[in-house]
């Protein structure tokens, strides 16, 4: 007896004959994009589905979902694809498109009437003569140039753990570490994304903004310090918020940007917290900043000091997989022309085998920054890789078309630095799929 499984906003319905395939099993059967950090293990939640219709006809909540459905306060409708099992008919609503949405996700950990300290990193990037841009150009530019501007550097705060709080004006302000995490961490993923953002702004001026000849730059402030988190605002409207003094002196500590005429400007408090030897810095300065009686000690940050594998991927990924489908395509025809016999192990359409692999790639970069899914993602898509017929000989013509795809890809935007990160990366991806190549024992279910 077969049930239909049908997928709102794609208004794509498919069909499942098993009583065992949860929902996720069945969207990687029938090649539907489902994002899956931990590999469906029940403790990332990216696989959150909304059931539209026929919720009677899922399996009941496993201890799993028990758990994140308490922590988030989520409503009865939410359930984890990879927990729950359909035993008829349902419609369902994928509700995280992409790896970066799960970051703002963290929000949600934060509960309604939470109200304390936390010791957070503050990140303040501003856009450069944005008055005189806008005095020069059309609004509708302006607010092309703006979304650009918005998405391009929002993504280093969210692949490096941190939150998109707020847009003020033409200043985007991020934060690390609401939901735990040392003061090493939060630091340090403040300052990758910071210089994530400057590389992102360089490739959109060579892009997307060429035409319109426009060169935006940006200033970047950062600050470490207990910050209040909470819900403020009126009974009816209360918003996520992040306040108190630390969050002044980061974005006084931007505004010194222009006067010292740098590009990053990290306070002490942040360049105490980090491992100073992976980094370099060039001036630094002891300013009184407004409102404040003592000077403060700035840094200007100039980048790392070696290879730094993360900002690596992150900075390639979006030009990489700016157009997905063409790097499947260029991907698969490598793979095919160097070992043509593996060619029938695939048995459906490659266009859509080639959106879940990018899928799979921009999720790895992304989750480098959560590992403990990462590794059991790849645990979970090498024990797969086993039942869809790939032996480890496989592994090695594989790696090799993909960095070859990645080179042709990146063209000019190709540095060594970059293909040796990727190398890299991709060992650890292989290692860990080989590395847990058994076959998946079945789970006990009701
Ligand atoms: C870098 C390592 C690899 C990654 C990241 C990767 C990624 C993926 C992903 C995301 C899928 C979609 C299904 C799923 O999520 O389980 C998939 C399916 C598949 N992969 Fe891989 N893969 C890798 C290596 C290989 C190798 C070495 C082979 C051998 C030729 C291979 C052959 C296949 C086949 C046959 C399928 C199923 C296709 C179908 O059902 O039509 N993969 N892979
Ligand atoms: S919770 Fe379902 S895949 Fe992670």
């Amino acid at each position: 007896m077969s049930h239909k499984i049908t997928y709102a906003a794609i208004d794509k319905q498919v069909e499942s004959n098993s009583m065992t395939d949860t929902i996720l099993d069945i969207s990687i059967k029938n090649k539907i994009p489902h994002l899956h950090e931990c590999g469906g293990n029940g403790v990332c939640t990216t696989c959150r589905v909304r059931v539209l219709e026929g919720i009677q006809n899922l399996s009941p909540k496993t201890q799993y979902e028990n758990v994140s459905c308490h922590a988030r306060k989520w409503d009865p409708s939410i359930r984890l694809a990879c927990q729950a099992r359909p035993k008829g008919d349902v419609k369902i609503q994928r509700l995280i498109w992409s790896s970066g949405e799960v970051n703002s996700l963290q929000k949600e950990l934060v509960p309604t009437g939470l109200a304390e300290e936390r010791p957070i990193a503050i990140l303040f990037c501003d856009l450069r003569n944005f008055t005189n841009l806008s005095s020069r150009n059309l609004n509708f530019d302006i607010a092309y140039m703006l979304n650009k501007f918005y998405t391009a550097l929002g993504e280093p705060i969210l692949m490096n753990n941190g939150i998109i709080y707020q847009y003020v004006g033409d200043e985007i302000i991020g934060v690390f570490g609401t939901t735990g995490g040392t003061a090493q961490k939060n630091c340090e993923d403040a300052i990758r994304a910071a210089l994530g953002m400057q590389y992102a702004l360089d490739f959109l001026n060579r892009s997307d903004l060429k035409d319109m000849d426009i060169k935006l730059k940006s200033g970047i402030g950062i600050n470490f310090g207990n910050a209040f988190i909470g819900h403020l605002g009126h009974p009816t409207h209360k918003q996520f918020s992040v306040i108190g003094d630390p969050v002044n002196v980061a974005s006084r500590i931007q505004n010194e940007t222009k006067a010292t005429q740098t590009d990053i400007l990290i306070s002490d408090t942040v360049y105490e917290n980090i491992n100073q030897e992976t980094v370099v810095v060039g001036q630094n300065f002891l300013n009184k900043l407004a409102g404040k009686d003592d000077p403060l000690h700035l840094y200007e940050l100039i980048g790392f000091n070696n290879m730094d594998l993360q900002l690596e991927l992150q900075s390639s990924m979006n030009v990489m997989l700016a157009d997905e489908d063409e790097f499947a395509r260029i991907f698969y025809d490598k793979v095919f022309k160097a070992a043509p016999f593996v060619r029938n192990l695939f048995k459906t359409n490659m266009a859509d085998q080639g959106r879940l692999l990018t899928h799979m790639l921009g999720g790895i970069v992304y989750s480098l920054s959560r590992p403990e899914h990462l590794t059991r993602g790849l645990a979970k898509l090498g024990q797969s890789h086993v039942q869809y017929g790939v032996k480890e000989e496989y592994y090695p013509v594989v790696k090799q078309s993909m960095i070859e795809t990645i080179d042709e890809v990146l063209g000019e935007n190709r540095t060594e630095q970059t293909m040796n990160a990727w190398n890299a990366a991709l060992d650890f991806v292989i290692d860990t799929m080989k590395a847990n190549a058994k076959p998946r024992p079945q789970p006990m279910h009701a």
